[in-house]
């Protein structure tokens, strides 16, 4: 079995478990047999990040965690900034793999879903997106933001919803960030739009 095949499946286990009503229903008619894209991997900074999420993952995130960790080079990673936007620094400690989606290891036009991370001490500045969005953090002690609101910590598995086109931000601390993400509705391949929306 692929890496990716194997993670996908891992994935499916650990959102049917850990998301409850609100992913299920996010996932409403989600078909998880999808053809794999064979996409060539590539590398990012962030990486270095990995074997310390293996250790701060909680149940039941762990064997997930540990299995993204062990394949993370036979994944694609990407990125949608350049320097320009949030500075080297950003670049150097962010990354995301998406697993299924339009240009994932799996091919899906109406929902996309993958891993993104951050390293300690960044800040991934406000951003909007016409999809609507999931997250599940798989480590804890990350700070998030939404619309208005002020930053708080959210624990691993807490589900963070943004409603389209809402404005949000995260911040690491002294620890690294990995989080799950569910995108759907919209173009599943849109830059996002940096700044807070109105
Ligand atoms: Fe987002």
């Amino acid at each position: 079995m692929s890496t990716a095949k194997a993670l996908l499946h891992e994935m499916r286990r650990f959102v049917d478990l850990a998301g409850g009503a609100p992913v299920a229903a996010f996932l409403d008619g989600m078909d998880w047999a999808m053809d794999e894209r064979g996409l060539e991997p590539a590398s990012l900074p962030c990486l270095a990040q990995l074997p310390r999420t293996t250790e701060l993952a909680e149940r039941p995130a762990g064997a997930l965690v540990r299995l993204l960790a062990d394949g993370a080079t036979r994944l694609r990673w990407g990125q949608t900034y350049t320097v320009a936007d949030f500075g080297r620094d950003f670049l150097d400690g962010y990354g995301w793999t998406e697993m299924f989606g339009t240009r994932g290891h799996f091919a899906n036009d109406r929902i996309a879903g993958g891993f993104l991370l951050l390293a300690p001490n960044l800040v991934y500045p406000d951003h909007h997106h016409t999809a609507e969005e999931i997250y599940i953090p798989l480590t804890g002690g990350a700070q998030w933001r939404m619309g208005e609101g002020g930053f708080a910590v959210r624990p691993a598995g807490a589900i963070i919803h943004h409603p389209s086109g809402v404005s949000h931000a995260m911040r690491t601390d002294d620890e690294p960030l990995l989080a799950l993400y569910l995108w759907r509705g919209g173009a599943l391949d849109q830059r996002s739009v940096i700044g807070r929306s109105n």
